[in-house]
């Protein structure tokens, strides 16, 4: 395998970010051992059907969710890419996890494309609201509809406006690294295919292989934590 890339030399970098970049915080991946979805069922808890039937269990396993993220800071992964962002401003954030941990740890426009767990909305009439009550009180919106956490379930669509965003990230870079994701989910595992497309360098970093990393031209085998400083120190 040819040498690590470092990120000193690129200039358009996109960390692209999975459950395995918050693992090493505490928080539960979703697939694999001890993962989310092992222990729950999607069908239940995450998704519009299981929320339009039974609201409140629903929105008792995102008052678990939020109990669980709470207690997790963000880890030396999150720092790490929030400081090359600091140091590198046309650094662009997309990540897949709804924890909040890259902008705990600092990193700013962080593109979340399944949405956050710290953020409600009512489909009654449009409102929004943000906060890291736990359990999630008031449960209704002042329109009398239950609010809902604002985040892609399955079936759900993704935010058109953070799709055109990663779209236009990944199109215009020239490193691509991945991070702890399994890249089974649509679209969003479709995504660094277009950063390869435009002639991208593409780094994966996961303890394990994906579906996916044959076409990256780097895989870093470990955690994010350990594997990130690799391709550091000339920055540093
Ligand atoms: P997964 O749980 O599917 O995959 C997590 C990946 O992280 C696996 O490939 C692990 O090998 C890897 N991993 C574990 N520890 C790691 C570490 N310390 N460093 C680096 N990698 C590590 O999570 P996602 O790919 O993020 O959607 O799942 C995609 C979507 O499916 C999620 O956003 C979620 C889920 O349904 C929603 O909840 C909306």
């Amino acid at each position: 395998m040819p040498d690590i890339p470092r990120f000193t030399e690129f200039s358009r970098i996109v960390i692209f970010t999975g459950a395995g970049m918050s693992a090493e915080s505490g928080v539960p991946t979703y697939r694999g051992q001890g993962g989310v979805w092992k222990q729950y069922d999607y069908r239940r808890y995450a998704c519009q059907q299981a929320f339009d039937s039974d609201p409140a269990a629903v929105m008792e396993f995102h008052d678990y969710r939020r109990k669980l993220v709470d207690q997790c800071p963000p880890n030396a992964g999150h720092q790490l890419v929030a400081e090359l962002q600091a140091r590198k401003a046309h650094t662009r954030i997309i990540t897949q996890n709804i924890d909040g941990l890259h902008q705990a740890a600092g990193a700013t426009d962080v593109v979340e494309l399944h949405g956050s767990l710290w953020r409600l909305r009512c489909d009654g009439c449009g409102a929004r609201r943000e906060g890291r009550d736990i359990p999630i009180v008031p449960r209704h919106c002042a329109c009398g509809r239950y609010w809902r956490p604002d985040i892609v379930w399955f079936g759900d669509m993704l935010d058109e406006a953070n799709l055109e965003s990663a779209i236009s990230a990944m199109d215009g870079c020239d490193l691509l690294v991945s991070i702890g994701t399994s890249a089974v989910v649509y679209p969003a595992a479709q995504l660094p295919t277009l950063a390869r497309d435009s002639g991208a360098t593409l780094v994966e970093i996961n303890p394990e292989e994906t579906e996916l990393s044959a076409m990256y031209h780097h895989c870093l085998r470990g955690p994010a934590s350990q594997m990130l400083p690799k391709m550091l120190p000339k920055l540093l």
